[in-house]
């Protein structure tokens, strides 16, 4: 069986997720879902980042020690992906003890190895904030957080030899074309970082120690990048006792992460890989953000959207159709409320649901319920109906194949408009009162063929909706199978139910507008 292992990056636990934040993993859902409809054996990870300076001040502010905190927002982020459905199989936090052990197990593997080596870290230093800055961060020569005076200072620390890399890494983009998707993301990284000069990478701090100790020197705690980054591998048990996850998945297929995180996941990662001798992910993908319309989304700004907000008034389908359809790979994208509603009742109430439903009803209507098996000569119009549908499933198995799933769902919706033409174009009605019977027999088959299409298509997205659009068309199990999706000759002895349910409800506008006021 071919194997999948996707992840997403590890969350920094210092507060509630927002959709944004939310969406990186849901992006990383329905490719799994996607593939193990494909038959891939799949593992994904995510997970908690929980190390670091600002995790131990966060939870300072809030009276409660590190580990307290930590273990407060991990049981956050857990029953959030329950609340979405989030199918990860493993959850790693970053002071799991297998995680710590392996990581001090690497870092020492590379200062053996010449890699990493002791040095002195010189910058301008804030005291009250505990945090270096370039002279370039500075606002008026002062500190650009709080304000007050830094100073220049000078500490002992280790370095990541990331030069000795540079040109490895660079013949490596030029070799894998499809390493970093989008393309353009690998250009900044060459034009801003690689090209410029790539400099060593501080890998430890001694200003803290809420973070892995290096045990050769435990008075300096291991960077929280190079601790975040090995997260890939040991949650597969690279160098333990038991290494058969990391066997059978390593190299990762997918690796999806936001723009912010890129230089860290397109530069220092696959560097540290190369220095493990490991091959690198197959591919990375990198996402925009979801704005607000004044800008990134910010507790102090007051401008947050949680997903329990959306999910707890128009369900977890809608809101995971959102965050899926409205993301392009080109830019940023803004959420508006209206554009929420506008989606939900337009292209899940109108198109979706009315597509669904109307058929039903026909098919109760004018055969008692039971689909008419097709005949295998389509007229003119089935004809040409059937064609398009090919073509187009085709098209949109290739748009999710290339994880491109905003334009992936716009061409689902096509499929769906045009299915509902094809109810225009044939006039059922029309065709019940001229006793046309073939033809309508022929129609019905045609509509609930598509639906079924659709329904099998839309599983990765959406799948309790799918799963209730499949029931009321009467599909069993066996026939909800991509394998025969292209084909339009699966459907025998199917009976739709009853009396079909609206998939969704359509709202009002300014009552939903209301709701959505922050
Ligand atoms: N802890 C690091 C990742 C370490 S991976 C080895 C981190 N965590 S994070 O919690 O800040 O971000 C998690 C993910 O959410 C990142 O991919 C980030 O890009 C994404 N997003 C955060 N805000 C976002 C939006 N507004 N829109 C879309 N994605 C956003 O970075």
């Amino acid at each position: 069986m071919k194997k999948f292992y996707v992840t997403t990056p590890i969350y920094y636990p210092s507060g509630k997720f927002h959709i944004g934040t939310a969406y990186t993993t849901v992006l990383a859902d329905t490719v799994k879902r996607y593939k193990q409809l494909r038959g891939y054996d799949t593992f994904m990870l995510t997970g908690t980042d929980e190390h670091g300076q600002k995790i131990q001040t966060v939870a300072e502010k809030q009276g409660k020690t590190p580990q307290e905190h930590v273990d407060e927002m991990a049981k956050m982020a857990k029953d959030l992906w329950s609340l979405m459905d989030i199918n990860y199989d493993f959850f790693l936090r970053t002071t799991d003890v297998k995680h710590v052990e392996i990581v001090q197990k690497i870092f020492e593997y590379f200062l053996q190895k010449g890699d990493i080596y002791k040095g002195h870290y010189e910058g301008l230093y804030c005291m009250p904030c505990e945090s270096y800055f370039t002279e370039s961060q500075l606002v008026d020569g002062k500190c650009p957080d709080c304000g007050r005076e830094v100073k220049l200072m000078k500490e002992e620390a280790y370095f990541f030899n990331m030069k000795k890399y540079a040109d490895k890494l660079l013949k490596y983009y030029e070799e894998h074309p499809d390493f970093i998707q989008p393309e353009y993301r690998k250009t900044e990284m060459i034009n801003n970082f690689i090209k410029p000069g790539l400099e060593d990478l501080c890998v430890t701090r001694t200003t803290f120690d809420w973070g892995i100790k290096v045990p050769s020197d435990p008075k300096h705690v291991i960077y929280v990048w190079l601790d975040a980054l090995t997260n890939y591998l040991t949650a597969l048990g690279y160098m333990s006792d038991d290494d058969t996850l990391f066997k059978k998945y390593w190299p990762a297929d997918l690796q999806i992460i936001g723009k912010d995180i890129a230089r860290f996941h397109l530069i220092y990662w696959p560097i540290f890989l190369m220095a493990l001798d490991l091959p690198l992910p197959k591919k990375i993908l990198v996402h925009n953000w979801i704005m607000m319309k004044d800008g990134k989304m910010s507790k102090s700004v007051g401008n947050v959207v949680y997903p329990e907000k959306l999910i707890s008034r128009y369900g977890l389908d809608a809101t995971r159709y959102y965050l899926l359809r409205e993301m392009p790979e080109s830019q940023d994208e803004i959420y508006t409320p209206e554009n929420f509603i506008s989606r939900y009742n337009s292209d899940l109430c109108n198109d979706l649901g009315n597509l669904v439903n109307r058929t039903v009803s026909m098919v109760n209507k004018y055969f008692e319920g039971k689909v008419p098996e097709y005949n295998g000569t389509p007229n003119e119009v089935d004809k040409e109906f059937e064609e398009y549908t090919e073509k187009q499933v085709d098209l949109i198995e290739k748009t999710i194949d290339n994880y491109e799933m905003s334009p992936a769902l716009q061409e689902i919706w096509s499929l769906i408009s045009r299915t509902n033409k094809y109810i225009d174009e044939t006039r059922p009605w029309e065709l019940a009162k001229n006793e046309e019977t073939e033809k309508l027999k022929s129609t019905m088959y045609h509509l609930i063929e598509n639906i079924r299409k659709i329904g099998i298509i839309l599983l990765p997205f959406m799948s309790e909706t799918s799963k209730n659009l499949l029931n009321q068309i009467g599909i069993p199990e066996e026939l909800q199978t991509w394998d025969n999706l292209k084909k339009y000759d699966g459907l025998k002895d199917i009976k739709v139910i009853e009396k079909g349910q609206p998939l969704f409800i359509r709202k009002n506008v300014e009552e939903e507008m209301e709701y959505l006021k922050n």
